[in-house]
């Protein structure tokens, strides 16, 4: 079973869906892994409260850049109320394999960005 997912993890690296940007987004935000300088940024549409289109844009290792093409596929037409109530367990549900303490960074590196612009952070609380 873990190598559908790794497979489907590569096929988000190889061929990121919603990668690039959109038309004056209402929520934007870059992030970095400190420990690498891998980078994301998210850009979300938002109407009555429900994310109607989102991109990201970023270079990095294959987790982060899957998780994020992961993360923008699903949250189309989730509500933000919903979205604030994202944690890392969700994030490795997406994923579906374990993953060690370092790639948990890399995984989690655009919901971390996520949510900082969901919460209109500078950085989201660790
Ligand atoms: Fe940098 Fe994964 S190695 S985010």
């Amino acid at each position: 079973m873990d190598q559908l997912y790794r497979e489907a993890i590569l096929d988000h690296y190889k061929h990121p869906r919603r990668k690039g940007h959109i038309d004056g987004p209402d929520i934007h935000y870059h992030d970095t892994n400190p420990f690498c300088g891998d980078e994301i940024t998210i850009e979300l549409k938002v109407t009555d409260g429900v994310v109607t289109d989102a991109a990201f844009d970023g270079r990095g290792c294959a987790i982060s850049q899957a998780s994020a093409s992961m993360i923008m596929e699903e949250i189309v037409g989730m509500s933000i109320a919903d979205l604030k109530e994202w944690g890392k367990e969700d994030i490795l549900e997406l994923l579906g394999i374990e993953i060690g303490p370092v790639r948990l960074k890399c995984a989690l590196l655009p919901l971390k960005a996520l949510k900082a612009g969901l919460y209109g952070l500078d950085e989201w609380p660790e």
